[in-house]
C-alpha cells in the first residue's frame, strides 16, 4: 500500500522542517516545499521529495498536484514578516505579507484539495500566530495576515466539510527558529529571559508545534474542523503579560530583546 502523503510548505527550516520530520517519522511520504533550495537536503534525508519554488507560484502547486496519486495532508507553514511600524510598511511589503501568508495557503488548497477529495478526504493545517488576536506594535501587517488566515481556515472548513476535508489552524506563541532570531535574540540568556515570562517557563521549540499539527491531521482529531489551537506555553492566558513586561522594561519595541 502506498504511504500517506503530506505536503509541507516552508519546510527548509524552523517549524516546517520539524513538521516534515514528524510526519516522516510516522511513515508519511513527505513533500517539502520551500523557495530555499536547501530544502532538498531535508527531503533527501527523509526519503521524500523537494519542490523548490515560491509558494505564490500556482503553476508549481498545480504541477505537484498532477503528479500525486494521493494527498492526505497539507500544512501551509511558509510565511514572512517585516518588523516595522505600520506607517513605515511599504506597499510592496504589505503585498508580500498578504500574498505569502494568506493567498498562498489558498493557492495550495486549490491545487491539493481536489487530490484529497479523489481519495476520500484529508486534512489541511494552516499556521497562524497568537498575534492574530494579541497584536504588537512594530509588526506591520503580520498580525492582520494571521487573523486573515484564521478566517480563511473557517471559510474553507465550512465549504469542504462535505468532502471530508478538515481545515484547522495552529497558532504558535514564541518559538525558537532560524526566522525568529532577529526578533527574539540568538543567545541562550536572551531566550531564558523571554522564557521566564511564559507560564510554562520556556520559549517553544519547533517540535512543540509539529506535535499539534500531526495531531490535527490524525484520526484522533477526526471530529475537529475550522478550529484554531493556540500552542504558546500559556503565553496569552495571562492578559498578554509578556508584552506588558517587555514594554515596561524596554520602553520600546515589544519584540526587542528583554533587558536584564
Ligand atoms: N517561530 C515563531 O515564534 C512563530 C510564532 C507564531 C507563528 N509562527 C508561524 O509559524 C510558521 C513557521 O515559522 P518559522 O519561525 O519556522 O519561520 P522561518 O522563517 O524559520 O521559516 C519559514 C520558511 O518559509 C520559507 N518561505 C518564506 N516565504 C516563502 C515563499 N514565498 N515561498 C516559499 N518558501 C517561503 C522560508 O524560506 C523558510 O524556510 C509561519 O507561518 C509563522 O508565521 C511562528
Amino acid at each position: 500500500m502506498t504511504p500517506p502523503v503530506v505536503v509541507v510548505t516552508g519546510a527548509a527550516q524552523g517549524i516546517g522542517a520539524a513538521v516534515a520530520r514528524r510526519f516522516a517519522a510516522e511513515g508519511h511520504a513527505v513533500v517539502c516545499v520551500d523557495r530555499n533550495a536547501a530544502v532538498a537536503a531535508l527531503a533527501d534525508e527523509l526519503g521524500g521529495r523537494a519542490v523548490v519554488c515560491d509558494v505564490r507560484d500556482e503553476q508549481a502547486a498545480r504541477s505537484l498536484a498532477s503528479s500525486l496519486d494521493r494527498c492526505d495532508a497539507l500544512v501551509n507553514n511558509a510565511a514572512v514578516w517585516h518588523l516595522s511600524p505600520l506607517l513605515d510598511t511599504s506597499v510592496d511589503e504589505a503585498v508580500e505579507v498578504l500574498t505569502v501568508n494568506v493567498v498562498a495557503p489558498l493557492v495550495w488548497m486549490r491545487a491539493l484539495v481536489p487530490v484529497m477529495v479523489r481519495t476520500g478526504g484529508g486534512s489541511v493545517v494552516n499556521l497562524s500566530s497568537v498575534t492574530s488576536a494579541y497584536t504588537a506594535t512594530g509588526t506591520g501587517l503580520y498580525p492582520m495576515s494571521k487573523a486573515a488566515v484564521e478566517s480563511l481556515t473557517r471559510a474553507a472548513a465550512l465549504e469542504l466539510a462535505r468532502d471530508a476535508v478538515r481545515v484547522n489552524c495552529v497558532a504558535p506563541g514564541m518559538v525558537v527558529t532560524e526566522g525568529t532570531q532577529a526578533a527574539y535574540g540568538t543567545d541562550d540568556e536572551q531566550r531564558r529571559a523571554r522564557g521566564q515570562v511564559i507560564p510554562l517557563g520556556r520559549m517553544g521549540e519547533p517540535r512543540d508545534i509539529a506535535e499539534v499539527v500531526a495531531f490535527l491531521c490524525s484520526p484522533a482529531a477526526g471530529y475537529m474542523t475550522g478550529q484554531v489551537l493556540w500552542v504558546d506555553g500559556g503565553f496569552t492566558i495571562g492578559g498578554n503579560e509578556y508584552f506588558r513586561i517587555a514594554r515596561s522594561r524596554s520602553g520600546g519595541h515589544p519584540t526587542s530583546p528583554l533587558p536584564d
